[in-house]
């Protein structure tokens, strides 16, 4: 079994990332860190594990989680706890981090896009970008894992195949994300407090979303040069990502996009490519996707080009599903294990 720490328990992450793996066949849960909750059984927050788990939050010990612990988990925001992935592979664990703080190569990107000028560049490099889809191998071999933003993955998994096989004018792209209220975490403020966030379609970063920095950084590696302008919404739903983006290619068949898309992700366990006519859900709808490690993808074809469309969620996909099938990759586990399930219909 893998012992496995989760730092950042109390957050909506940490709350996902606990109900996959009280279920995971090859995981044991050895220690839950929150700061604010230490002493307090876990169930009293995530009232939904009440019957799985009966365990008590953790204050943070890195010699406790050390002797504990095969991997630990962080699940806590950006510019904190920058320095803990590097401490804890110096007692010997394997770690993920979910937060923002090692996913980009580019040390300057972090004063652009985040506010703060990063400590660690040479571990920067060192972090693999996990997202299992594109860098599989890669996450097999790490020991450091830094885990993609929910809009970045929604993003990067519909437009890796048009970056791969089209030619696009001046490698730009126009996208829309339409984001629930989970994805701003779980301490609240008055943006987020429910007469406030309920009912809406709000256009909340137009321009300059740092997840585009991620975006950018795995399209590029695949294809120099190309450019994200991504506008942000915040929309009435808990959990979901909705990307959009409009790719000026004429003269492509269905077929065609297709073939293109099933090149990329045929065997992919965790995309489903969705266009059908005849279906309740004719193209992804991050409705079919809560509670689920899966991605959808779909696209329309029309006479200036196509629309491709990714739905996930946030916290699965987009978050703490995605980490733990880089866990089942990291410790050669197979992919699916403990993430493989439909999800709920009608929710
Ligand atoms: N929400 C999403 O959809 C999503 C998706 C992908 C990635 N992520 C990333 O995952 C991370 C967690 O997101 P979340 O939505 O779970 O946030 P959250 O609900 O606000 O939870 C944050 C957690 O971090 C702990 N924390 C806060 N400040 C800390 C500090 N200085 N040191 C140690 N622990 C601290 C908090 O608990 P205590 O104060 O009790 O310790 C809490 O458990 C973020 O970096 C986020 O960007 C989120």
């Amino acid at each position: 079994m893998v012992r496995v720490g989760v730092v950042g328990g109390r957050g909506y992450i940490g709350g996902e990332l606990l109900r996959l793996l009280v279920q995971h066949p090859e995981v044991e849960i050895s220690c839950v860190v929150s700061r604010s909750k230490a002493g307090e059984y876990i169930h009293r927050i995530h009232p939904n594990l009440k019957a799985f788990l009966n365990m008590r939050f953790s204050d943070f010990n890195l010699s406790r989680i050390g002797d504990n612990c095969d991997i630990v988990i962080l699940a806590i925001p950006h510019g904190v706890g920058v320095e803990l992935p590097q401490k804890f592979m110096e007692i010997g664990l394997k770690v993920i981090d979910l937060s923002a703080n090692y996913r980009l190569k580019n040390p300057s990107l972090y004063e652009k896009y985040y506010g703060f000028r990063h400590p660690y560049p040479d571990l920067l490099k060192k972090a693999v970008y996990g997202l299992p889809e594109l860098h599989r191998s890669e996450i097999s071999n790490a020991q450091f894992v830094s885990c993609p933003g929910c809009i970045a993955t929604a993003g990067i998994l519909a437009l890796t195949p048009i970056v791969k096989e089209l030619e696009i004018d001046n490698s730009s792209f126009f996208a829309h994300a339409m984001i629930g209220s989970t994805a701003a975490g779980s301490t609240p403020t008055i943006y987020t407090h429910h007469p406030e966030r309920v009912n809406i379609v709000r256009p909340y970063k137009l321009t300059g979303h740092r997840h585009i920095a991620e975006i950018e950084q795995e399209l590029t590696a695949l294809k120099p040069g190309v450019k994200v302008f991504l506008s942000a919404y915040a929309v009435d739903m808990v959990r979901g990502i909705m990307f959009s983006c409009q790719v000026p290619v004429g003269n492509l068949s269905d077929r065609d996009v297709w073939r293109i898309y099933r090149r990329s992700y045929g065997s992919e366990p965790f995309i489903i490519l969705l266009k059908d006519q005849k279906s309740l859900f004719k193209l992804p709808d991050p409705k079919i996707a809560v509670g689920t490690n899966f991605c959808y993808l779909g696209f329309e074809n029309g006479d200036d080009g196509i629309v491709v469309v990714s739905a996930l969620d946030n916290l699965v996909k987009g978050g703490a599903g995605n980490a733990v099938q880089c866990l089942n990759l990291m410790f050669g586990f197979d992919e699916k294990t403990g993430l493989y399930y439909p999800g709920l219909h009608p929710v």
